[in-house]
């Protein structure tokens, strides 16, 4: 009889990798493997790397370097994702004991890609498969959320923002039909689900390859599979935002009142350097759109601070931009210079601490703006999704459609499972979440 094939999976980075790995997950069982929880119980070591700023991608090479003595003891490793694509055949020079290289764009090859590994080989590769048509769809996706369901809606970025890595290790952008994101809506609304998440690098330059639903209108059929209460998009370009996108969560109260619309910057100039092809006007423009839709549409984004030549007036002009929208949740990030993106060549000018010092201006000034815009939430009563339980404190946790996180307590011994609904009456605010009781 041949030994068990075990692995271990650990993933880096964002929901698109997240995602990733249910895949990966699914189409390694489908292969005989089961799944342990420690790299020592492992065969196969996998590990499904992010690279968007030099931090994520040092903290692989480092776990890398934690369990290079796991190699004696005939274990397999593998890289997936991000960094994989990124460095390539580089990593088996950095780390020879790894077997398995692959970018996500040929993760449909990984059934032969693991025969191989089986088999004995090293130096397994998929990285050329990066101007693929093809997105990786898969039926055996092993769900590791139990309430929320993700789903693929579009591949890779053809964007090239001067900062940005995606569209060197994700590859071309590539949508799937329509009907296929359709079919596997309705599996998981069947298998249970109530909370469906559409993924994508940009998902709203969604393009259907047969022609026959746009963005908003594939929004609109997701949000009415039956079974479906919630809906969420992730994450949009404002490039491709269009208005239709407002009406459509306007029409369909199963589509979340919440939209995350990266700005990265508030200065135009900025913006031009970092081509992301929107002045600071047109991104106004249409946070104007969601700012006058009928249900209160709660609003985050993503800040890049310290990006080539940003002068204290382009940063007070995200200050501004800050104050204007009066976000609900902000990502800041410090410019990290990145490999094979064009802003590399761009003079890196701005001294460690003084993108330090903007990052924490900004997150101070939207650390009260959120204060005030939670506190506004003080006495209403709000439909929760439960996702778990804070048993130290005895309070129930979930999020509402804004996506906010509320903490709450129900009055009785039995915690309600996750995935459940509840109306919520909020009794407390601060920055972050909202804390109540059950009605
Ligand atoms: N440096 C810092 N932040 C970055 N992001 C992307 N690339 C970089 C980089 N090189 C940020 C952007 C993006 C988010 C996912 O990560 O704000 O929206
Ligand atoms: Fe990281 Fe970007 Fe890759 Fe996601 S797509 S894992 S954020 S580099």
């Amino acid at each position: 009889m041949s030994p068990e094939k075990t692995f271990y999976l650990e993933t880096f980075g964002c929901q698109m990798n997240a995602h990733d790995s249910e895949k990966v997950i699914g189409t390694l069982q489908r292969e005989g493997y089961r799944r342990v929880e420690s790299e020592e119980e492992a065969g196969l070591i996998l590990y499904n790397t992010c690279s968007i700023r030099d931090k994520a991608e040092q903290k692989v090479f480092n776990r890398l370097n934690d369990y290079k003595k796991l190699y004696k003891s005939g274990k397999r490793f593998g890289v997936l994702g991000c960094v994989a694509q990124q460095e390539g055949e580089k990593i088996f020079e950095r780390a020879p004991y790894v077997s398995l290289v692959s970018g996500s764009a040929s993760y449909r090859k990984l059934p032969e890609m693991l025969h191989r590994l089986e088999a004995g080989e090293n130096r397994i590769t998929g990285l050329d498969d990066r101007q693929t048509d093809e997105t990786f769809e898969t039926e055996f996706t092993a769900r590791q959320n139990p309430y929320r369901g993700y789903i693929t809606i579009i591949e890779g970025c053809d964007k090239f923002c001067a900062y940005c890595v995606v569209p060197y290790t994700r590859g071309k952008e590539r949508s799937r039909t329509s009907a296929s994101v359709l079919e596997e809506a309705r599996r998981i609304a069947d298998l249970g689900y109530s909370e469906i998440q559409l993924l994508g690098q940009n998902v709203n330059s969604y393009r259907d390859p047969e022609g026959k639903l746009s963005f908003a209108e594939l929004l609109a059929a997701v949000g009415q599979v039956p079974g479906i209460r919630r809906v969420r998009f992730t994450t949009s370009h404002p490039r491709d935002f269009t208005k239709d996108i407002v009406e459509v969560i306007d029409a369909y109260p199963t589509l979340c009142d919440h939209i995350h619309l990266p700005v990265q910057s508030g200065s135009s100039r900025i913006l031009k350097a970092m081509a992301r092809e929107y002045t600071s006007d047109w991104y106004l423009e249409r946070i104007s759109w969601m700012k006058a839709a009928k249900r209160k549409i709660s609003l985050s984004t993503d800040i890049i601070v310290g990006f080539p030549g940003e002068t204290p007036d382009d940063f007070i002009q995200t200050m501004d931009l800050l104050a204007e929208v009066q976000y609900d949740c902000v990502f800041g990030f410090k410019y990290s210079p990145r490999p094979n993106t064009p802003a590399l060549v761009m003079i890196d000018s701005i001294p460690e601490a003084e993108k330090s010092q903007r990052l924490q201006v900004l997150l101070e000034r939207q650390r009260e703006i959120q204060r005030a815009n939670y506190s506004n939430h003080l006495g209403e009563v709000m439909e929760v999704m439960v996702e778990g339980q804070n048993t130290a404190r005895g309070q129930v946790t979930g999020r509402s459609s804004q996506n906010k996180s509320v903490n709450f307590t129900t009055g009785s011994p039995i915690a309600p499972a996750p995935g459940t609904y509840m109306q919520v009456r909020i009794t407390a605010t601060h920055p972050n979440s909202l804390v109540g009781e059950a009605l």
